[in-house]
């Protein structure tokens, strides 16, 4: 087993790991990443595409994301329609004066990649049978299989950036972690199509479910439907797909809709999941590794920015300072965003969904909070700026 000496070891290279490799190595700060997929499988995953503000403006100031503004599209806030309402925008422009950005994560990833290979990050790929031992220790050691060999890291930190279905987050004594989770009874079936999207990305309630139209450019646009989850993705033609979304969208957004062929379709059960601490011993966690949120308000990818945002500082300002009051503070800071975002993720989910099985008054409840959504410029406020991601910013 081949031995390598470092400070920081990172698992798991999506957003979260590769942003803080970088961020790490730019800064002089020594970091292995360990990926158990091949590069191609993380490249070709798609999520969201929505950018807050204050992530914009992190990934810009980090040079990280070349093409940023180039494929990138400036967004004033999403639109929410809903069945014979009138439409409303989460004007994110007027009521914080920033801007969201259309881009796909899956750009993200590849500027990402691309850029490890310029500053040649220290990357294993495809590895497999890692095990991690002594995070309560002054240096964890990480053993693993990778098709290049066997090897034994040992380093100062060990950072979990392995996703919602990672190990890491196990390493903290189940007496010390708490979870906290919500299953919801349906799912997101998503496909991407090679046509011109509608100009604003639409939220759309209707009595028959929920829908979703976004972009990732020009000639690339994404829908969703809200589906039941008993029914998979071969239970759905594109024509099916189509017919739905037309049949909840209004009028006036129908009309807009340019329809193709669908180039992918996935459906995405919606959960919202936290894990508390963030931090046990030397493990720190990031990303989904810790949290989980529904797509509804895009917030995965953002959050799992601000972790990375607030983790490399904090280990900046222990290799650079020698001091760990960000270290120290990190789980009780991330924990704050990641809470306002799984509110704001989960009050955007129960308006605009239908929950099977609900009750006749959810559907008037729910029109009743729309309606005075409609009405209150306070509360358009209070909700363009948890969209923005802007209270705690
Ligand atoms: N060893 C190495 N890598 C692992 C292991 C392991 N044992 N387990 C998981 N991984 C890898 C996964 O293959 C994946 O590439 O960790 C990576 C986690 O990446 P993501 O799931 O993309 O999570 P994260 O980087 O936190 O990004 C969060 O991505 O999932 C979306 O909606 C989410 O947009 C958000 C963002
Ligand atoms: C997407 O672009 O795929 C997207 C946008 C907004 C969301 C979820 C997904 O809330």
């Amino acid at each position: 087993m081949e031995p390598i000496s470092t400070q920081v070891a990172i698992v798991g290279a999506g957003p979260s790991g590769m942003i803080l490799a970088l961020l790490l190595q730019m800064a002089g700060v020594d970091c292995v990443v360990l990926e158990r997929r091949a590069r191609a499988d993380v490249l070709a995953r798609i999520r969201a595409g929505v950018l807050e503000p204050t992530a914009v403006e992190f990934l810009r100031e980090s040079g990280l994301i070349t093409r940023l503004d180039r494929l990138g599209r400036p967004r004033n806030g999403s639109r929410i329609a809903w069945q014979d309402r009138p439409s409303m925008m989460i004007d994110v422009k007027r009521w914080t004066g920033t801007e969201m950005m259309a881009y796909g994560q899956t750009f993200l990833t590849e500027d990402l990649y691309a850029q490890s290979d310029v500053l040649g990050t220290r990357l294993f790929e495809e590895v497999s049978e890692l095990q991690i031992a002594g995070i309560d220790s002054p240096r964890p050691t990480l053993e693993f299989r990778s098709p290049r060999g066997s090897y034994r890291v040992t380093c100062d930190y060990v950072i979990g950036c392995d996703g919602a279905r990672g190990q890491c987050v196990s390493l903290i004594p189940e007496a010390n972690r708490r979870t906290f989770e919500r299953v919801y009874p349906f799912g997101w079936l998503g496909i991407m199509s090679e046509t011109p999207p509608i100009d604003d990305f639409t939220y759309i309630h209707h009595a028959d479910g929920f829908a979703l139209a976004a972009q990732r450019g020009p000639n690339l646009s994404r829908y969703y439907v809200q589906t039941p989850l008993d029914q998979g993705v071969e239970a759905w033609s594109d024509d099916r797909f189509w017919k739905t979304f037309l049949h909840r969208a209004p009028k006036d957004i129908a009309e807009q809709v340019v329809t193709g062929p669908s180039i992918e379709k996935s459906l995405a059960p919606l959960r919202s999941r936290v894990v508390e601490p963030m931090r046990w011993g030397n493990l720190f966690l990031a990303g989904d590794a810790a949290h989980v949120v529904p797509p509804t308000g895009a917030k995965g990818l953002n959050l799992a920015i601000s972790d990375v945002r607030l983790l490399s500082r904090a280990l900046l300002a222990h290799y650079n300072d020698g001091t760990d009051d960000l270290l120290d503070r990190y789980s009780q800071d991330a924990l704050q965003r990641v809470w306002a975002a799984s509110n704001l993720s989960w009050k955007l989910t129960r308006l605009l969904h239908v929950f099977p099985g609900e009750p006749s008054i959810d559907a008037r409840l729910r029109l009743c909070d729309y309606e005075q959504l409609l009405e209150s410029e306070d509360l358009q406020r209070a909700l363009a700026r948890d969209y923005a991601g802007a209270s705690l910013a």
